[in-house]
Parts: C-alpha cells; structure tokens; sequence
C-alpha cells in the first residue's frame, strides 16, 4: 500500500518537473506580458482581432526566454535529485524549445480560435482555456522531438498532467488576478 502512494508520489512529481518549462513559459508570459501585441493590431477576413491585445510580443518572446532558463537549470539539477532531463548538449535545446514555445503557440492558437467564434478578449473557453498549452508543447514535442517524448512521457505522467494542469492553472489565474496581471481571475 505504501509503495503505491510513493510511485504515485513520484510520477506526480516526474510530471510537473517535465511540463514545468511550459507553465514558466505560460505564467512569465502574462507576469512580462504587454504592450506591442503580436497581431499588431490587424483584424481578420471576418473582421475581428486576429488575436487580440492580450497576446503580446513580449509576453510570447519572455515567456519562451523564462521557459527555456528553467529548463536549463533543471537540466543541470536532474541528475542529482535522480529526475528525468530534457536530454543531452544540443538536443535540450530543441525539447526545450518544443516545450516553451509549443505552449506559448497553443495559447495563441486559442485566441485565434476564441476571437472567431466571437469571445472577447478574456472571455471565457472552458476547458481549451486550461489545456491550450499543454496541448501546444505535446503537440511540438511529438513532431520535432518524439523520441526524448516517448522516453520520458508515459501514459500516467500524460493523465496526471492533464487531471492537475486545470487545478493549477485555476490557481495561478486567481494569484494573477489579485496581483493585477490578469482582468478576470480565469
Ligand atoms: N500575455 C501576453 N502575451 C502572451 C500571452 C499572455 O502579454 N503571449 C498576457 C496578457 O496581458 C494577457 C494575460 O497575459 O491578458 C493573460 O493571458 P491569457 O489568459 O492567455 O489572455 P487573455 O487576456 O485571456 O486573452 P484571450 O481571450 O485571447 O485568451
Ligand atoms: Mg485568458
């Protein structure tokens, strides 16, 4: 019995140490976000924002800097605390890459999705809202680095990374809210 809460102890703290880059990349993204946005201001055909003022060039450009710094520092700290690293001199750079970007991509596809289907800016898309960037660094992983993914991803670190990312998203939302960063606590 008490072997069962460890390994599951373990694979829950596995799966955040491996998704981490992507929700420092997210979270750095709405803490240095602002100003210039990334659409530049342009509509689409249908005539709205094409992504909206709250996707900006310095939160995507931050957020992928602060992503990838964290996974660097976790790279040089794994063997010592026997974690997963996100592989060897160059390939960290690219599962790195896949994994800050990847989500910083999945946040922007999203408000290209929500702004077609006539959400406003901060408007609420239950569920995409939560995922959108976990789904966008899985998503990078498995085309540009499949096999570091399949080495390191089983199918519970997945499950547990989809079950806790809207827990801890809610709660990030909510710190974000009351130190003034996000509009609306979601
Ligand atoms: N942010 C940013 N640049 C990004 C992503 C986020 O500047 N590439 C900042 C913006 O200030 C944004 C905030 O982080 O308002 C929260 O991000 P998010 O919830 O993804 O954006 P929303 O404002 O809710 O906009 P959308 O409806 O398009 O998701
Ligand atoms: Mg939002």
């Amino acid at each position: 019995m008490l072997e069962i809460f460890k390994e599951t102890g373990i694979l829950i703290l596995e799966s955040l140490w491996l998704i981490l880059p992507a929700y420092v990349a997210n979270s750095f993204a709405v803490i240095v976000g602002g100003g210039k946005p990334v659409d530049f201001g342009k509509k689409f055909v249908d005539g709205k924002r094409l992504l909206g003022d709250g996707k900006t060039w310095k939160g995507l450009i931050g957020g992928i800097i602060f992503g990838m710094c964290i996974g660097l520092v976790q790279t040089y700290s794994a063997d010592s605390i026997a974690f997963p690293n996100f592989g060897f001199f160059p390939i960290f750079f690219l599962v790195l890459f896949c994994l800050a970007f990847g989500a910083l991509s999945g946040d922007l596809c999203k408000s290209f999705i929500k702004r077609r289907i006539n959400i406003e800016r901060g408007g609420k898309l239950p569920v995409i809202d939560q995922l959108d960037f976990v789904a966008g660094a899985f998503l990078f992983l498995l085309i540009l680095s499949p096999s570091w993914f399949f080495q390191n991803f089983t199918v519970y670190h997945i499950i547990i990374i989809l079950v806790a990312t809207p827990l801890l998203h809610r709660i990030m939302n909510i710190a974000g809210y009351k130190v003034g960063k996000k509009k609306v606590p979601w």
